[in-house]
């Protein structure tokens, strides 16, 4: 199992993987990225990412270096040279270094950076029993920046910090409307009377490859898709919730601010969607994820 990574190009083991400090990613946040995983060795939904990565990139006018095809054929390639059974990608694209100072005329190269880890998978009690989450209302970076993953996520790190003081896996943001947007690193459904809502793009959430796949399969799970803003009642009041995002697929969410939902463990929907969603990736002769 090895870590490698791809600097410019450039693939070199993690100790000699060095930037600038001038770079603007470290200096302002200024950055946009991408975090990607594999089934059965192969990255899932590739071109999805790299065109994220594409219009994240154009959203907030950093250029990209090469063109999407070819960012994935970097990716392949660090890939390939990590050689792990199961990998975990996270691609970043900072606007580059230059002189100290706001104004983004000061970097004319944007840096690429692509790490690749063996993946990580969350213990199987968490898929077994589910994970409880908080609520948490703050206004983040992303929220300028109209649905790009960009690099600063401190509004969401301070979130995840009240979550772990409850011992809570993810808090849900609540914008300035009121109403719940996505976790801080995951997008959120609410299955009530059979139907998946979730909120639309237009909420100011980022547009996860992991939710569009689940929208996409839903029927098959026997749901119909409503996407609507969630209300803070919406997620107290519902049958079944979960999040979705590439490394956690599909996680049953059973309590919020420390009251159940429905019967406190993870619901039948949410179980059923999980098996499509696994045949779906490829996985569906593999144990499932609850399954020790
Ligand atoms: C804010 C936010 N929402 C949703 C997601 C889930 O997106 P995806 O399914 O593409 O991993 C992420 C993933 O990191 C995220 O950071």
């Amino acid at each position: 199992m090895s870590r490698i990574a791809c600097i410019n190009g450039r693939l070199l083991a993690p100790e000699d993987a060095k930037v600038s400090v001038y770079d603007r990613g470290f200096l302002y946040g200024d950055s946009v990225f991408e975090t990607i995983r594999t089934y059965g060795g192969r990255p899932f939904a590739l071109d999805e990412h790299v065109r994220r990565l594409e219009r994240s990139a154009a959203q907030v006018a950093i250029p990209m270096p090469l063109d999407p095809p070819a960012f994935a054929i970097e990716i392949e390639r660090a890939l390939a040279a990590a050689g792990n059974l199961e990998s975990y990608v996270r691609a970043t694209l900072t606007r580059g270094s230059g002189p100290l100072g706001l104004d983004p005329r000061h970097a004319a190269h944007p840096l690429r950076v692509i790490l690749v880890e063996p993946l990580k998978l969350l213990p199987v009690s968490m898929y077994r029993d589910g994970v409880s989450v908080i609520t948490q209302r703050t206004e983040r970076a992303c929220d300028a920046a109209h649905g790009a993953k960009v690099g600063n996520y401190l509004a969401s790190v301070l979130a995840i910090r009240k979550a772990c003081e409850v011992g809570a896996h993810e808090a849900l943001i609540i914008n300035t409307a009121g109403q719940i947007v996505e976790g801080t690193t995951s997008n959120v459904f609410v299955v009530k009377d059979r139907a998946l809502i979730t909120p639309p793009e237009e909420a100011g959430i980022l547009a996860g490859i992991t939710r569009a796949h689940i929208l996409a399969i839903a029927g098959e799970a026997g749901l119909s898709v409503e996407l609507r803003p969630l209300q803070p009642d919406d997620v107290r009041s519902a049958d079944e919730v979960f999040l979705s995002s590439s490394l956690r697929e599909i996680l049953p969410v059973v309590a919020v601010d420390g009251a159940p939902i429905g019967d406190g463990k993870p619901g039948p929907h949410t179980r059923a969607l999980h098996l499509v969603f696994r045949r779906h990736v490829g996985m569906g002769d593999a144990k499932a994820p609850w399954e020790g």
